[in-house]
């Protein structure tokens, strides 16, 4: 694998080597009952079969990926009967250990809000139990000081003002319009936090531009001028529903354009691919819950 060292003008002249990886904590759940039982977004179709020990392999990947870069994960056990819990992202949302519950805006996987929030509570978290509905960070992702928030098909615009107040944060707010892309972490990735005068303020992130309004894409263009756009194509295999330490941007093998733009800007690409996890219309990032702050 070749690491050109280009300089890139607008984002920090970073080359791969300069990129440092800051160490994550994240929280997973092993996809021991996952299949394809209801419908609750586009990429979910009942009648295609879905294979859980291929699902089990590929999410094994992804976890063996993360803990041989030096960082740490957390499990959850999964639960019979609610197939989607792999996601776990969808689980809550947390800085300075300080965990907002979800409140899930489909029947269907309700039954996962307690389990989440007292696995919080039994690791050391304090837990804040949600009143509107948000479906933790598929939809709510810290970028630098400030929160991105989507809004548009599960989590409401509600939420936001709660959001805000739990955590005393700035939060802007995202409308999502494509119904492919339902969760903000499918079209936003966060790359890493970019120091300012005042400590960490802003970050660099990547989106797809054709997953907003165009208010919402005038914002993101105003605050992240220097983001990586990404074409719709890397959008389509979930490219963006990727994580990140900073360095290593833990993506689709199938999201080749984002693959080179991130490149180019002196990141180190890693590939997992979790395609059967796709069925569930989840990728990546949906597989993983950043801890932040809390006892260890
Ligand atoms: N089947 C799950 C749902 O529709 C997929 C969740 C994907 N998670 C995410 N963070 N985007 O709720």
């Amino acid at each position: 694998m070749s690491l050109q060292n280009t300089a890139v003008p607008s984002t920090g002249a970073a080359t791969a080597s300069e990129r440092v990886a800051q160490h994550r904590r994240y929280l997973m759940c092993r996809p021991q009952y996952f299949t394809v039982s209801y419908e609750i977004n586009p990429w979910m179709h009942k009648a295609e079969p879905t294979d859980t020990s291929n699902a089990l392999r590929q999410w094994q990947t992804l976890y063996d990926t993360y803990l041989s870069l030096g960082h740490e994960i957390e499990l959850i056990d999964p639960i019979e009967g609610l197939p989607d819990m792999v996601y776990t992202a969808n689980g809550g949302f947390i800085i300075d250990g300080k965990a907002l519950g979800v409140r899930f805006s489909v029947g269907e996987r309700r039954g996962e809000e307690r389990p989440f929030m007292d696995w919080f509570a039994a690791h050391g978290f304090e837990v804040v139990e949600p009143v509107a509905v948000q479906e933790g960070e598929g939809d709510i992702l810290l970028a630098g000081s400030t929160i991105l928030a989507g809004y548009g098909f599960r989590s409401s615009l509600e939420s936001h003002r709660e959001i805000a107040d739990v955590f005393g944060r700035e939060v802007v707010s995202l409308h999502l319009v494509n119904p492919d892309f339902y969760h903000l972490d499918t079209a936003i990735s966060v790359l890493d936090p970019v120091e300012g005068s005042g400590g960490v303020d802003k970050a660099n992130i990547a989106y797809l531009p054709g997953a907003f309004d165009d208010a919402s894409r005038g914002i993101l263009q105003e605050r992240f001028p220097d983001a990586i756009r990404v074409a719709d194509a890397d959008g389509a295999v979930f490219g963006l529903n990727s994580a990140s330490d900073g360095r290593n941007v833990f993506i689709s093998p199938r999201a080749t354009g984002y693959d080179a733009q991130l490149r180019e800007r002196g990141y180190h690409p890693v590939h997992v691919d979790l395609s059967e996890l796709l069925h569930g219309g989840g990728g990546i990032k949906c597989c993983t819950l950043e801890l932040r702050g809390g006892q260890r």
